[in-house]
């Protein structure tokens, strides 16, 4: 029988919202950790004790800067934002997805975007009462079906298309030209998601001020700064000043202002650190592909997609936890990603790691 809580709360919440299971973070204690798509290098000393320090005279007892100013200048800097453009911060650019959501939200009215795609997109849609509509990508190299999305944008009129660019999790850019067919036949806004930026030389932000349903969305995360919750929206000041009103007040904590500005201010650290990722994937995905029955698919992110032979994903993602690895295991997400693995690209004795143990799977180990 039913008890009067759950019978309040299941009159209560919307069904869209109870059907929802809770976004999962894999357990990682004691585990290489080739999951999340981190930047695996730390700091150098010198830079720790000097952030030490700044830390040392930041104020946790005032209200940060509400506007962030310095930061949003500092990043403006460092992202190239064209001149005449906007930007907008966030706690992580899940915050700036989810503010332009509940600002076109309305009966209705669709979110739509790629499959597979980045997950955020769909949840945020369900957390704000609109619709979802994924496009499938074309199966073969998962590029973007451009009769398929002109067409589903007729029929469903989007109130915004959010496109990865690079794809998460198929770690590939799709063809600029096609973008910008899009973008000129879309009827709302176009968010161009640029998490993985610092790790392809492609990008929409020149762009900016091209087009009127242009925005460019970034992040800090993958640079190597994900534990301080940061992302950016870049585009017309015309949008940027409606979504700052759905905006939470000092939503970027005083921590996170004043550690990010002085990381940007030290960019080059950062730089060299995606350097090595960028060299280090390729080294990576050369290696995997040398492997029995495993195609590794393009990336232009700091992460791989690999496909294993058939019916091995699951039990080589288990083999690799086994052997102290996690990556992600992406069989069964999608149709499309059917014996998908997802490994983020390591350090260089990460990537050894990885690639012994993938290799002792390969030869039929258990
Ligand atoms: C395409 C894409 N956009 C946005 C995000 C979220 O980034 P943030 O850490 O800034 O919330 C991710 C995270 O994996 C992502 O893959």
């Amino acid at each position: 029988m039913k008890s009067d809580i759950d019978t309040l709360v299941s009159h209560w919440v919307r069904p869209e919202i109870r059907s929802l299971a809770p976004y999962h973070v894999q357990p990682a204690s004691g585990l290489i950790k080739l999951d999340a798509m981190e930047n695996p290098y730390t700091w150098p000393e010198g830079l720790r004790d000097a952030w030490v320090e700044l830390l040392r005279i930041t104020d946790v007892n005032r209200y940060p800067d509400p506007s962030a100013q310095a930061l949003s200048e500092r990043l403006i800097e460092a992202m190239d934002v064209p001149e005449g453009m906007r930007v907008l911060l966030g706690n992580g650019s899940d915050e700036l997805i989810q503010m332009i959501a509940m600002s076109l939200s309305g009966p209705s009215r669709s979110v739509m975007s790629v499959d597979p795609g980045f997950v955020m997109y769909r949840m945020i849609a369900i957390f704000c009462g609109m619709r979802y509509v994924g496009v499938p990508l074309s199966p073969d190299d998962f590029s973007l079906d451009l009769p398929a999305v002109l067409q589903a944008m007729e029929e469903h009129q989007p109130a915004v298309l959010f496109l990865a660019y690079p794809n998460n999790p198929t770690a590939n850019l799709f063809d600029e030209r096609a973008i910008v067919e899009v973008i000129r036949a879309a009827p709302g806004l176009v968010v161009i998601d640029e998490a993985y930026a610092p790790f392809t030389d492609a990008s929409f932000m020149p762009r900016l001020g091209e087009f009127d349903n242009l925005v460019v969305m970034r992040t800090v995360s993958k640079m190597g700064l994900a534990g301080l919750r940061l992302g950016l929206l870049a585009g017309p000041t015309a949008w940027l000043d409606e979504f700052d009103k759905v905006r939470l007040p000092y939503n970027i904590n005083v921590l996170t202002q004043a550690s990010a500005d002085f990381a940007l201010s030290h960019k080059a650290v950062f730089d060299e650190q995606t350097r090595l990722i960028r060299a280090e994937r390729e080294r990576l995905a050369a290696d995997i592909a040398l492997l029995n029955g495993v195609k590794v698919f393009p990336s232009q992110a700091n992460f791989l997609l690999l496909r294993t032979p058939r019916g091995q994903a699951t039990p080589w993602f288990n083999g690799l936890r086994q052997r102290g690895v996690l990556i992600k295991n992406l069989d069964g997400a999608h149709p499309l990603l059917t014996d998908c693995l997802r490994p983020t690209v390591g350090t260089p004795l990460e990537n050894d790691a990885l690639l012994a143990a993938m290799a002792e799977l390969a030869a039929g180990g258990p």
